[in-house]
């Protein structure tokens, strides 16, 4: 390469990385990236949304047929139970309480210990399991969605050729899921620059939040989650429960679990994987003191020395996170053939 072409091409490579990196300057990292994502051989159309709807309702998908997803996870609730541990099959408490499933399609794991990386894989696990919706033979429920017309119709129309299976099933419920997301809140408003979306105590909050308080050390994006495991030091429950431990033996993971969304955190008290907090004041106090059981406590926690003012102004943040529900019709569910 002669020099003059040399410096032409360097001068290209350098003006395009420029403007790569001006345009991901406009980008702001706490407003949710529009398109949701989904995996190659489950794009959402409106038939696999439309279906995957119904079955989220639907309590015919459970062993007893009176327990659905959205028993548990209720839209009205911002899609959980408002309890501090779940009750499945047969009232029965399980070990942990309900995260919402406002925007778990930007999950790269699912679960409080997050056993399930994608909503697919994560679908049958509830349908399943004796303590959720106790429908432990699949065939047994196959056959039961075949014996409704509407099913049979609406399966062929959303997944053509392949019928009623535990795949297209989870596909179909994924799908719906994918739709659940966040809405614009007043903080969103605020960072696209309307100076009076959020009150001035919720303003210092934030700078909290991302300054002293340390909280973006775990609750990042747009989302105000991580991804990642971490032992917060909760008052010890009742039952033991070893978290992200009991998948990936190490250390670190003894009573980690997964850092949960603060999108519409207003209204998915009481707070925590198992329920411990009622009100978010309870939980900005907690994270004042540095956690409570030490054991094996995460390093980033450590005591925050906040006056009443400051812990008032990340509670005055965190409720600008929550937006107007999102708008949603619930379904007819298709009738059993007469
Ligand atoms: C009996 C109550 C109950 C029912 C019914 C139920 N869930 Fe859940 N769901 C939970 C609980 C509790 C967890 C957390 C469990 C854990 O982490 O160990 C959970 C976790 C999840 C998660 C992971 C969210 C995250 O951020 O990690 C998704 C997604 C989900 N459920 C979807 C569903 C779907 C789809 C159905 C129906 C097929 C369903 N759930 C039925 C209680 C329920
Ligand atoms: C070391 C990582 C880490 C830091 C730092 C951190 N969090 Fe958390 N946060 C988590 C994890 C993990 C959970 C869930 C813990 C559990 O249930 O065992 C959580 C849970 C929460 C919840 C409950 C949400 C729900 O729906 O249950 C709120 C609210 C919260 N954090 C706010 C904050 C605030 C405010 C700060 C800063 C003062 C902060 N967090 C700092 C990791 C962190």
């Amino acid at each position: 390469m002669n020099k003059h072409l040399r410096c032409v091409f360097l001068c290209f490579v350098l003006s395009t990385a420029l403007s790569a990196h001006a345009a991901d300057k406009k980008v702001d990292p706490y407003l949710r990236p529009i398109p949701v994502p989904y995996p190659a051989d489950n794009m959402p159309t409106p038939e696999r949304i439309e279906l995957g709807k119904m079955l989220f309702f639907d309590p015919r998908l459970s062993g007893s047929e009176w327990i659905s997803c959205g028993t548990c996870h209720n839209p009205a609730l911002a899609w959980t139970d408002g309890l501090p541990a779940m009750l499945g099959n047969g009232m029965a408490k399980g070990l942990r309480s309900t995260p919402t499933i406002l925007n778990t399609a930007y999950n790269q794991m699912q679960f409080w210990d997050g056993r399930a990386k994608t909503l697919e894989e994560q679908a049958l696990g509830p349908i399943q399991a004796p303590g959720e919706m106790n429908s432990q033979d699949m065939d047994d429920l196959v056959k039961r969605l075949n014996t409704i017309e509407g099913y049979r119709k609406t399966f062929d129309k959303a997944y053509p050729n392949e019928g009623i299976n535990p795949q297209t099933i989870a596909k179909a419920i994924s799908s719906f899921e994918r739709t659940v997301v966040s809405t614009e809140a007043p903080f969103d408003k605020w960072r696209k620059g309307d100076k009076n979306a959020i009150s001035v105590s919720a303003q210092r909050g934030f700078d909290l939040f991302t300054g002293k308080a340390n909280c973006t050390e775990c609750h990042q994006g747009f989302n105000f989650a991580d991804d990642g495991f971490h032992n917060i030091g909760l008052p010890v429950s009742e039952m033991e429960d070893v978290g992200r431990f009991a998948h990936r033996k190490i250390k670190v993971n003894k009573g980690a679990f997964k850092t949960p969304t603060l999108r519409d955190v207003a209204l998915t008290a009481p707070y925590m994987h198992n329920g411990v907090y009622k009100t978010l004041a309870e939980v900005v106090e907690h994270y004042n003191k540095g956690g409570v059981n030490m054991e094996n406590l995460d390093p980033n926690l450590k005591p925050l020395h906040l006056n009443d003012q400051e812990k008032a102004d990340i509670v005055a943040f965190l409720l600008s996170l929550t937006g107007k529900p999102m708008e949603m019709t619930i379904p007819h569910l298709p009738p059993m053939d007469q």
